[in-house]
């Protein structure tokens, strides 16, 4: 089957994009609203951003936070949710005895994150191993000590695709006195959310991949009684703006950095609006159907699912030895596919993602040059 409304994208029509989930793909109508406050930026520049830019903001962030079931106050944008990390990071008053938890599922820059500030200041950063498929509260369990202040889980892991009990986890934490930060990265317009009903105290969620924004828009949730903990991590005007404003002013820090342009998260609403309009309910089912499909194909060519969530991201085990640079390569150069296969502890994983613009034949493809692939590793 074609790809549905591919006209509304610039992505390559020779280069089948089966990485979504990296970096998502922005529709035309999206780029042309935000074009067009681009526009309105450099006409009239300094009424722009003194004097209408915050109140466009918190108009912009109206409808997001409502699809995601939060309350606006509770909200703020933010370029990516690396950043959005750092600011908890940065904020949170962790120390030397201190311990953060993780597991080894959590994204690599986010590990990174963590590390960096635990060296700065003194504090643990541990990595629980988490099977695939194991109860993720018993296996925190076995690694929270009375030392653990903060736990920090994937609502969606990058890597292995697993959708993450994070409700569940949220409780857990309260119950142990300790903070719960969910990285939500490929959470909002992938999955259902009420951030003010899970429980949790700090939530970050791209805009960017699944919600059709512009690249550089993302939003970061934090619970009432955790506000007090975001300082600034860039010193700007914050709260002391040269005109007061209507937000919040943990809002402020995080949004009034400097001079910068505000576009991607003017647009986000656009994105919100193509979501609903060209992909809820409709592209979105037929995705799921492809994906179960495609399931199917993969475990015919002896590939298996990992134990997955019901989601539009899945990640397959390879089990022919490959170098997975040079089978991305050969995916990408000889059948025109962009598809991530990488390494994950022992395993050499390959992850799909499904978008309504993507065609059957650009799925073909990547089964085809995987099937290729087995014949070569043969022969390694
Ligand atoms: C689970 C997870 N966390 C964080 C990120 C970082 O997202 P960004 O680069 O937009 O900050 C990603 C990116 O793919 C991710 O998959």
């Amino acid at each position: 089957m074609k790809g549905r409304h591919r006209r509304h994208f610039l992505l390559d029509p020779d280069i089948g994009h089966l990485n979504h989930g990296s970096y998502g793909a922005t529709p035309l109508p999206v780029l042309r609203a935000q074009w067009d406050w681009q526009r309105q930026m450099e006409t009239r520049t300094v009424e722009f951003h003194v004097r209408r830019q915050d109140a466009l903001l918190r108009q912009a962030r109206a409808p997001i936070a409502e699809y995601l079931g939060a309350d606006l106050d509770n909200t703020a944008f933010v370029v990516n949710t690396t950043t959005a990390m750092n600011w908890v990071a940065h904020g949170l008053p962790l120390g030397p005895g201190d311990q953060v938890l993780l597991n080894d599922h959590e994204y690599g820059a986010v590990f990174r994150c963590w590390r960096v500030f635990a060296a700065e200041r003194g504090f643990e950063v541990v990595s629980a191993p988490l099977a695939l498929g194991e109860n993720l509260i018993e296996c925190l369990e076995r690694h929270v000590n009375p030392r653990t202040r903060a736990v920090v889980v994937s609502h969606i892991t990058s890597a292995t695709a697993q959708l993450l009990p994070v409700a569940e986890v949220g409780a857990w934490a309260r119950q142990k006195g300790i903070w719960s930060i969910v990285d939500g990265a490929h959470a909002p317009g992938h999955i259902e959310l009420d951030l003010e009903h899970l429980g949790v105290d700090f939530y970050m969620g791209n805009l960017h991949k699944w919600l059709w924004a512009p690249k550089g828009a993302a939003l970061l949730w934090v619970a009432p009684d955790c506000q007090k903990w975001i300082k600034p991590l860039v010193v700007s005007w914050g709260v002391d703006p040269i005109h007061p404003i209507e937000e919040p002013a943990w809002v402020a820090w995080v949004q009034m950095q400097a001079t910068r342009d505000p576009s991607s998260f003017l647009a986000a609403p656009a994105g919100l609006e193509y979501q609903l309009r060209y992909h809820q309910p409709l592209a979105e089912s037929h995705c799921y159907r492809r994906m179960g499909r495609l399931t199917r194909q993969m475990q015919e060519l002896g590939a298996q699912p990992l134990p997955w969530g019901h989601l539009k991201m899945r990640a397959f085990e390879w089990p022919f030895p490959q170098d997975p640079l040079a089978l991305h390569r050969t995916l990408f150069e000889k059948h025109r596919v962009e598809l991530p296969v990488y390494r994950w502890g022992e395993k050499l994983l390959v992850r799909f993602c499904l978008q309504h613009y993507v065609d059957d034949a650009e799925l073909d493809r990547a089964l085809q040059g995987l099937s290729e692939s087995r014949v070569a590793a043969r022969f390694l």
